[in-house]
């Protein structure tokens, strides 16, 4: 039987409540409060820590039971056709930056497994960039260009030169020596590395208010504040609205199962992604047992758009058994990234005129990396260290050649915006809703979203986003309520799932 849970957190429940740190329960002092207890912000929180900080994490869920619990745990400079897409955006010097920048990042974070003797898998492999069809190869080729023109030692294979897949493809970028890990470990050995010395991580503690200046503070949920000199937020997707990131940034879904092989079925010799629509990210595990796993992903969307179903799992199930010897479909689940429009992450201050407020996010599925990246250039800047790659990934960058992206974006919000408050309600009465499914049901003049659990219990809400008020679409996939602006994401009763929302959605009646 297939579980609705991520293979790196399959000892739990889809959403761990807590790996064991506790919640926020008083006022703290400290000198950088970090918001978000994924790669990012234990990465950051770890660094400020080493340069002799106080720090605090306030993590809304558990640790590592975000974005970064959801990962494939790829960590390579390669990045699927992210190079060629940056060359021409930015220009060679910024390409190079970053793939240096990214060769640095695993370079830390093998030190890091080393020095610290975490056990998390850690294991150098190639990654592959192919071409499933003729329309992909000139994707291809263009990312090997950029690759190459940024210093990678990447080769070029075609037809006539084996790929270490089971599958035929048309052409291959190759990169050696990138790397891939159990996220989730490596997570908690981080987080372990914390607490101490006036340091602390909280779980369950959910920032819903933050004010800058000298000093900052960040204040949860249930009312206790963190006064620190600095905050920097690392949600995935950036939690305040003073930065304008969700003018900038889209947020995407994507999906991804974990296939038991069957005794002798061959593992892929390296990471590998199609360079095209569908995409299909593959990587190899073999667990603590002996186990060997292959991870596919892709079927990637904007979230809230209308195409969230279970048939995205089944796309990615039937690929696994066509090219691997598939015992099992074990385990399926679904992640969400902040995607910058201009495809460069932000690390640094959070605006213009920011004071004491940074931000490391918008890693737009490449996370391991980015995320680590992003750490040490925050970290530099709060200790006021020079660092070589504030510029490139500067929050408050003005991209121009990326007006187009963020006219067509603006376009999508706007048109959801307005177009969905139009859009007639799907039944007339809660009575209409199925077991395991949801209808936007009328009310008097409004609408509302109503679910039916599996026990046939309805749950109803406002659909109307609490961040700027778009209004949300049902996620069959995740039975969520996530909205198609920017990418909020809110359980049946309205529980914020994903933000930058911060506030649940308005419980109501089931209309009868
Ligand atoms: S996430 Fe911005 S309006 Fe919903």
């Amino acid at each position: 039987m297939t579980r609705h849970v991520p293979i790196w957190l399959a000892a739990g429940p889809a959403r761990m409540a807590s790996s064991g740190f506790p919640r926020l329960t008083e006022d703290l002092d400290a000198d950088v409060a970090v918001i978000g207890g994924g790669i990012s912000g234990l990465t950051t929180a770890l660094l400020c820590k080493q340069d002799g900080a106080r720090v605090v994490v306030l993590e809304r869920g558990a640790v590592a039971g975000g974005a970064s619990g959801f990962t494939t745990a790829k960590a390579s400079a390669l990045q699927q056709t992210k190079l060629a897409q940056i060359r021409s955006l930015h220009g060679d010097e910024a390409t190079a930056a970053y793939a240096r920048v990214s060769l640095e990042a695993i370079a830390w974070m093998e030190r890091t497994v080393q020095e610290r003797a975490i056990d998390c898998a850690w294991e150098r492999l190639p990654d592959v960039t192919y071409a499933a069809s003729e329309d992909e190869v000139d994707a291809v080729r263009r990312t090997a260009d950029a690759a190459r023109a940024a210093g990678l030692e990447v080769e070029l294979l075609d037809a006539d030169v084996p790929v270490p897949l089971p599958f035929a493809v048309r052409a291959a970028v190759r990169l050696g020596g990138q790397a891939q890990f159990h996220p989730v470990r490596y997570l908690h050995a981080l987080a372990a590395l914390i607490p101490g010395e006036d340091c602390h991580v909280f779980e369950q503690s959910a920032v819903v208010r933050v004010h800058e200046g000298s000093p900052c503070t960040a204040t949860t949920d249930d009312g206790h504040t963190v006064t620190a000199g600095a905050v920097v937020v690392c949600t995935n997707y950036p939690l305040l609205d003073r930065g304008l990131f969700f003018a900038r940034t889209e947020a995407v879904r994507s999906y991804l199962v974990a296939a038991r092989l069957n005794d002798g079925g061959a593992l892929p010799g390296s990471m590998a992604i199609s360079a095209g629509e569908p995409t299909r990210s593959i990587r190899p595990y073999v667990d603590e047992h002996g186990e060997r796993w292959v991870l596919v992903g892709g079927e990637g969307h904007t979230t809230g758009a209308d195409e969230a179903s279970t048939a995205r799992y089944e796309a990615l199930e039937c690929f696994a058994r066509e090219h691997f010897d598939v015992a099992e479909i074990s385990y399926r689940w679904s992640t969400q990234d902040g995607a910058p429009l201009d495809k460069l992450p932000y690390a640094g201050p959070y605006h213009p005129r920011a004071r004491g407020l940074y931000v490391n996010a918008g890693h737009q599925k490449w996370g391991m990396t980015n995320g680590t990246v992003g750490a040490h250039v925050v970290a530099d800047l709060i200790a006021g260290r020079d660092t070589p790659y504030a510029k490139l990934l500067d929050p408050n960058r003005v991209t121009v050649r990326a007006a187009p992206q963020l006219a067509r974006a603006q376009l999508r919000v706007g048109t959801h915006l307005l177009g969905d408050r139009l859009a007639p309600a799907e039944a007339s009465s809660s009575d209409d809703v199925p077991v395991g499914e949801a209808r936007v049901v009328r009310a008097g003049l409004g609408k509302v979203g109503v679910h039916r659990d599996d026990a046939g219990r309805l749950h109803a809400v406002s659909l109307r986003c609490t961040h700027l008020g778009c209004l949300t679409h049902w996620n069959d996939a995740e039975r969520s309520w996530d909205c198609p602006c920017h990418g909020s994401r809110f359980d049946p009763d309205g529980n914020v799932l994903a933000g930058p929302a911060v506030a649940p959605l308005q419980r109501r009646d089931p209309p009868r």
